[in-house]
């Protein structure tokens, strides 16, 4: 992953290269740095951990300089130190990349060989000696760059500048999204039009294999033969707007509270309020006709995509396979002729959905992506595309994205049940109804506010909390245990409540929180079953439910939290809610980094 900007401006670039990288952070933030040409000479400024240290350090010593690269690190190869942070640079160059180059290790005994002296432990630093051994040859920039793009391989975005070139940036994409952006005499580079929308929303995209020379006037883009090639200039949909927090502590408090909004503006897209009906855009498959679908997706998005198997084959008859992205595109699934798939990403740039992306379509299967960023790499190499309205979410953890896309996958599971008549007109109002009374149930979740607060000071004290819920909630109780190992560092596993009792329940004691997602409804009793077995074990069980199933649950559960009653269908939508604000809160308690944990990025550019 790693965030990368560049500048061949006319004022000084460090100012523009640091708003860039702030809009970047989301991609990393272990270490950031940037270098500029001053005087032709490469000069930098790196620190480890997050870019307020770098605008730190540049407070401190200024860098001048109108041409340069920015970069913020998601450490891969090499600890998260300012020695390992980008950019690398020799006397001659200087380089700043996303992605990994798999064959650094080759490359590197090769140059150590032949006497080069390495600095660093990243991968990235083969990329720069091989420039500099190209340039100490005499070759100019251009031929230099596209020399040394020959000899790597792997899923990458790279930026270089050059020593006694005050104009020129070389960029290449390869795997890892990259995007020139044309200004009035001026250029830019960025991972993605966010982080150019402040300086210009006309952008080009450079393709796979694709590289560019970006002068103060304009750009030149090749192809991986090295032909010239022409890229579009797009107008960005993308806001150059500064999102900010508004009144909240931190984004996720913000996003949190903006559920019943996007789930409003989703549905909107995709539902008729007046006849009730399923508006779906057009799809790249017949889904009368599909004989199987393929859902595939990382994280919280695969999971939203779980939610999609159940409500699609329940609603539409449809058999769904779902795996996860890493694994499918290695698994060498047979796949059947004229299968459809579902690719579900929020970022739309994430590396193993991309490659499952890729598999699925030379798969022969049509595939329809739900991103959340319209002009991301998914939503552009798919078939066809159904977006979430989420807005840019900027929290790590997703919240509002998770529910966005689940709502977008509900209104797909009615509108294919109505294209294979498994439902009728009178279903399809039932359903859209009951969606279209989300965002109002969303907004009564979110008044349990303090209710679901003072439950978090209970796990909060927990070393291990086990989410238990069953059917659609499954995938759920697994979103509540991934929030809150990934925003409090608990550890926590989801699991089928049925499953239980083949082995997990040896876990149980007074000592494990077990958190139940129970709605009353077709599988209420058979939960509440399993929940008295882990009671009958001193397992202290925090139910969430709605009216009627509190009082059967107050009979053993330590607590209740009661939740709007709604039908079966759309309550993994609302109980996600719950959910994400539980690890909000005991994040909170324990005073973690809850818009930043530690290790993780927002978009996942590696595999
Ligand atoms: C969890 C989380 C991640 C992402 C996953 C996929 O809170 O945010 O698990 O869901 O990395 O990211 P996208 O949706 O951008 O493909």
């Amino acid at each position: 992953m790693c965030g990368i900007v560049g500048v061949v401006g006319r004022g000084e670039a460090a100012p523009l290269l640091l708003e860039g990288l702030r809009r970047l952070e989301y991609r990393g933030y272990d270490s950031a740095g940037i270098a500029t040409l001053v005087n032709g000479h490469i000069e930098r400024r790196r620190a480890e951990g997050k870019l307020v240290n770098l605008a730190a350090v540049l407070e401190r010593e200024p860098l001048p300089g109108t041409t340069g690269i920015g970069h913020t690190r998601w450490a891969t190869h090499g600890a998260p130190t300012e020695r390992n942070a980008h950019p690398h640079a020799t006397r001659r160059c200087a380089v700043v990349h996303n992605g990994i180059i798999e064959n650094h290790a080759e490359l590197r005994a090769e140059l150590e060989r032949a006497g080069v002296a390495f600095e660093t432990e990243t991968d990235t630093e083969t990329f720069v000696r091989l420039l500099d051994a190209n340039l100490a040859q005499g070759m100019e920039p251009r031929a230099a760059f596209a020399a040394a793009l020959r000899r790597v391989h792997g899923a990458f975005a790279l930026a270089a500048i050059f020593a006694g070139h005050p104009r020129t940036l070389l960029a290449a994409r390869q795997g890892a999204p990259l995007a020139v952006g044309f200004g009035e005499g001026e250029m830019f580079v960025g991972s993605d039009a966010l982080a150019l929308a402040p300086l210009t929303r006309r952008i080009a995209y450079l393709e796979e294999g694709d590289w560019a020379e970006v002068g103060a006037e304009g750009a030149a883009f090749f192809d991986a033969r090295g032909e010239r090639v022409e890229r579009p200039v797009v107008v960005t949909a993308v806001s150059g707007a500064a999102v900010g927090k508004g009144n909240y502590r931190h984004f996720m408090e913000k996003e949190l509270h903006e559920h019943p909004a996007v789930l409003g503006d989703t549905l909107r897209q995709y539902l008729d309020p007046k006849t009730l009906e399923v508006r779906l855009p057009r799809l790249p498959f017949d889904p009368a006709r599909v004989p199987r679908l393929t859902i595939s997706a990382c994280g919280s998005a695969f999971l939203a995509g779980l939610v999609g198997r159940y409500w699609i084959e329940r609603l539409a008859r449809l058999p769904v396979d779902a795996d996860i992205a890493s694994e499918l595109r290695y698994r060498d699934p047979p796949l059947p002729e004229g299968g459809g798939a579902i690719l579900v990403s929020q970022s739309g740039e994430t590396a193993d959905t991309l490659a499952a992306l890729r598999l699925l379509r030379e798969g022969g299967q049509r595939v329809l992506s739900v991103v959340n960023v319209p002009e991301s790499s998914m939503a552009r190499e798919s078939d066809g595309c159904v977006l979430t309205v989420a807005g840019p979410e900027i929290g790590v953890a997703s919240t509002k994205a998770f529910t966005a896309q689940l709502a977008v996958l509900a209104c797909l599971a009615v509108g294919f049940g109505r294209a294979r008549r498994e439902l009728t007109t009178l279903d399809e109002g039932r359903l859209t109804q009951a969606l279209l009374e989300v965002p109002g149930n969303a907004a009564a979740v979110l008044e349990q506010d303090a209710q679901i607060r003072e439950l978090a000071a209970e796990v909060a004290k927990a070393r291990d909390v086990l989410f238990l819920g069953r059917g659609s909630l499954y995938p759920i109780a697994l979103e509540g245990a991934l929030k809150l190992k990934e925003i409090s560092y608990i550890h926590a596993e989801g699991y089928a409540a049925g499953e239980m009792k083949h082995g997990p329940i040896a876990l149980i004691d007074e000592s494990v929180p077990v958190v139940a997602l129970c709605p009353t409804g077709p599988l209420f009793e058979k939960t509440m079953s399993n929940l008295q077995e882990a009671a009958a074990r001193g397992g202290r069980i925090l139910a969430f439910t709605d009216e009627d199933g509190a009082g059967p649950l107050s009979r053993f559960a330590e607590r209740v939290t009661v939740l709007p009653k709604v039908g079966a269908f759309s309550t993994p939508i609302l109980y996600a809610i719950p959910v994400q604000l539980l690890a909000y809160h005991v994040a909170v308690l324990k005073g973690t980094d809850v818009d930043q944990p530690r290790n993780l990025a927002k978009s996942v550019t590696v595999e």
